[in-house]
């Protein structure tokens, strides 16, 4: 019988994993579980006779996909798929997709609770700011920033974007300001959410040169990657302006010295949890696991992201 492996180090809400199996078992597949693994070794025992793969933020790197010498295919429950080695999979004969804009809302809706966080005062009960008629800058507009920018005109902000792959009359229909670089989007905008998946091109893209431009009181949101952040850079502009504030659902590998350095100011959720609600977890894990029974039932690729 076909095995299908949910392997999630941070687990999906029970309500997820109960909408998996039954559109598992409804193909006449079987459903293993793996979750809140710790060692890289259980991951590894546990994929040997699975031949479809969802995962969260797990890496599949080329050791586990020479492990699950059965695997077909392997699709990332969420967006950003830079966890998987897409080469490895591609060489394993494998596919690999990811379940975009199933979890989308859940980022935005944390984004949005960071910048009333950031403007409250990180709820010290001290006289803070509104969020209403503030500059948003939306780096990279895809499905979390589009979001974002829905949401955040309810709060009555003045929404910006800026993305080099997305037409700007994309934005220009979601009442959102194009903007033509992202320097612009920084100087303009006293809020700047980040969006940009973990590519070659954004690692360490967002540090001292970009950061400084934001204007006074400024708040950086990071929702999206630790690995986009230059974090020597972020530290040096935060120890020169003591206006800016850095919020985010990524610890740094910095952590202890932006706690230590920017109390008050600086912020990071214990664990990643921006897709980590009921909702995202049944709209990514059912629409993964559906993607997974139409590739291996009707060969269908759609979402696949290697080649
Ligand atoms: C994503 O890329 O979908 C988000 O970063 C959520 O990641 P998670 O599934 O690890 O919470």
């Amino acid at each position: 019988m076909t095995k299908v492996l949910v392997a999630t180090e941070k687990p999906f809400a029970k309500v997820a994993i109960d909408g998996i199996r039954k559109e598992v078992e409804a193909a006449g597949f079987e459903l293993a579980l793996l979750e809140k693994y710790t060692e890289k070794s259980q991951l590894l025992a546990a994929v040997a006779d699975a031949e479809a793969l969802i995962i969260r933020s797990d890496k599949v790197d080329a050791e586990v996909l020479d492990a699950a010498k059965k695997l077909r295919i392997v699709v990332r429950a969420g967006a950003g798929y830079d966890n998987i080695d897409l080469a490895a999979a591609t060489a394993h004969n494998g596919v690999a997709m990811n379940t975009p804009g199933q979890n989308a809302n859940a980022v935005a809706e944390l984004a949005l609770g960071l910048m009333v966080y950031a403007v409250r005062n990180l709820y010290n009960g001290t006289s803070g700011s509104e969020l209403m008629g503030k500059k948003l800058g939306i780096h990279a507009f895809g499905n979390v920033g589009r979001n974002v920018a829905r949401i955040a005109k309810g709060f009555g902000m003045d929404v910006y974007a800026y993305d080099a792959y997305c037409p700007a009359e994309a934005m220009t229909v979601a009442g959102v300001t194009p903007v033509k670089s992202a320097e612009e989007l920084y100087e303009k905008c006293q809020f700047v959410s980040l969006h940009i998946p973990a590519t070659a091109e954004t690692k360490g893209s967002i540090g001292y040169d970009i950061v400084k431009r934001m204007p006074k009181g400024g708040v950086l949101l990071n929702t999206a990657r630790k690995e986009v952040i230059d974090e020597a850079g972020l530290i040096k502009i935060l120890s020169e302006r003591e206006d800016l504030k850095y919020m985010t659902d990524i610890k740094p590998d910095a952590d202890a010295d932006f706690a230590a350095k920017f109390a008050g100011r600086y912020f990071a959720t214990p664990k990643k949890m921006g897709a980590q609600t009921a909702e995202a977890n049944i709209n990514a894990g059912i629409a993964a696991a559906r993607q997974i029974v139409d590739y291996i039932k009707n060969g269908v690729e759609k979402f696949r992201v290697n080649k």
